[in-house]
């Protein structure tokens, strides 16, 4: 455990500091004690300690000394002050100075541990966050698709092969998942990155106007056609097209599209002479595609032109371990965008997000950070900013207010009694929605005491 917590105590007290010693080890951490602040202030220059814990009051090189020296050397650390009455206003100033705590003397030991600990927590999220922002900066390519989950490296290993091998390539997964950042991310990786990369979503137009947005036309093939106009299909020659919506096509545009990519040709609208063109096609859906093929919706030659190579990308619910990572990642953009200084997100928050399920997947995360960062005054989003659907989860968590973690029996408990409000006290129904039979339940409500509730 002695990597749990390196710690420096320097107390010109003898007595004093050998009891902090004591108590502090054993905890189980790593403790250096020392009675001269001037011998701290050489460690200090040596060694990176977690948590600094000092008296304020010392002959020649005091505890002020001591925590200004340690802010500068280690800034990922937190220092504790230990004061007597008579210096209890230097403790106020140690705070202001960055100190992360005092303990006035004299102290009780349960209170030194549990200061401690906190610090320690403090430096270990600083230090979890650091590597997270760093992790972040390696991430940063030209199209940033943040995951450190197994399977989402898989499917990036596997875009990044099929993407110089000019394949057409389907997406689907659920709304907000990244499904048009995949589709970037092949078009950056293929030897098309120099060329335009664009994107039309099918379900946007009716079918006239994604026609003539994919088509372009001919001047004079309709009324109100002046000139001739390229269409995106044309636009994205060398480059990419990034079908979006793919289901939403008719079925017109559907036999429309499968001739461009089986000739390799486009005819505008009103033209006579077909027109070469050299796109890689990136389709994408988030519905499910077989079924509209049963149900004849979706042409099935078509399906088998694009589906070259399938990326499904996973919701982000099964990829909980991402939650983190994207939530940093959208803090330090939205920060710098609007031109705020928040860093970090309280471990509450971070828990909250955890547990939250979003159903609109990194979208929804990105929203959520951004409000968050939107709305927080300091440099911490807080339970505080965070949307209300997400903070009722706290309510489900299973820790109580009071920090402490319920046994099994507590648990049952609180549950069985909340199983009985919802049941309106029919004590047959709660038995059956709790899946035992009435006499256990009575045996348990009377064991737990809630008969008469
Ligand atoms: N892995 C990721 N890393 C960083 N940002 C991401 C990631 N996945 C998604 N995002 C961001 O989430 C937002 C939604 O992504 P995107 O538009 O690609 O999703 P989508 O699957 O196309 O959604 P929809 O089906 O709603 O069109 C974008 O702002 C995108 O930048
Ligand atoms: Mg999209």
């Amino acid at each position: 455990m002695a990597d749990e917590g390196k710690i420096l105590v320097v107390d010109d007290e003898r007595i004093a500091l050998r009891n902090l010693e004591h108590v502090l080890k054993k905890e189980g951490y790593e403790v250096t004690a020392t009675q001269s602040g001037a011998n701290a202030l050489a460690l200090l220059e040596k060694q990176a300690f977690d948590v600094v814990l000092t008296d304020l009051r010392m002959e020649k090189v005091d505890g002020m000394q001591v925590l200004k020296k340690c802010r500068e050397s280690s800034p990922d650390s937190e220092v504790v002050v230990i004061t007597g009455f008579a210096t209890l206003e230097s403790a106020v100033d140690a705070m202001k100075q960055g100190a992360f705590y005092y303990i006035a003397k004299p102290f009780r030991l349960d209170e030194v541990r549990k200061v401690v600990a906190e610090a320690l927590g403090k430096v270990r999220l600083k230090r979890e966050n650091q590597e997270l922002r760093e992790q972040i900066e390696r991430y940063q390519g030209k199209v940033k698709i943040i995951t450190q989950d197994a399977a989402m490296q898989r499917l990036l290993e596997m875009a990044r092969q099929v993407a110089p091998t000019d394949c057409n390539v389907l997406i689907t997964g659920e709304s907000g998942t990244g499904k048009e950042l995949f589709a970037r991310y092949v078009h950056f990786h293929s030897a098309r990155a120099s060329g335009p990369f664009l994107a039309v979503n099918c379900g946007a137009f009716n079918e006239e106007l994604l026609s003539n947005e994919l088509f372009g036309h001919e001047k004079g093939a309709f009324t109100g056609a002046g000139s001739d106009k390229k269409g995106l299909i044309e636009t994205a020659s060398g480059g990419t097209l990034f079908l979006d919506e793919i289901t939403e096509m008719s079925p017109a545009m559907q036999v429309k599209l499968l001739r461009v990519i089986q000739e390799r040709e486009v005819l505008r609208l009103g033209g006579t002479e077909a027109l070469k063109v050299d796109v890689r096609f990136v389709a994408a859906t988030n519905r499910d595609l077989q079924e509209n093929m049963k149900s004849g919706a979706f042409r099935q030659d078509l399906y088998f032109r694009l589906n070259v190579v399938n990326i499904h990308i996973p919701p982000l619910s099964q990829r909980k371990e991402d939650i983190p990572l994207l939530s940093y990642f959208h803090l330090k953009k939205f920060s710098a965008l609007m031109n705020k200084d928040v860093q970090d997100i309280s471990p509450d928050a971070m828990a909250l997000l955890k547990v939250y399920d979003f159903p609109g997947n990194v979208r929804e995360l990105e929203n959520i950070v951004e409000r968050g960062v939107a709305i927080s005054t300091g440099s911490t989003i807080e339970t505080a900013h965070l949307p209300d659907d997400l903070r009722e989860l706290a309510i489900r968590t299973f820790r109580r207010k009071d920090g402490k973690i319920p046994s099994l029996e507590e648990q049952e408990k609180d549950y069985i009694r909340w199983v009985l409000q919802e049941a309106n006290g029919n004590q047959t129904l709660a038995a059956q929605i709790l899946g035992i039979d009435r006499v256990s339940l009575w045996r348990k409500l009377k064991r737990y005491e809630l008969e008469m509730q």
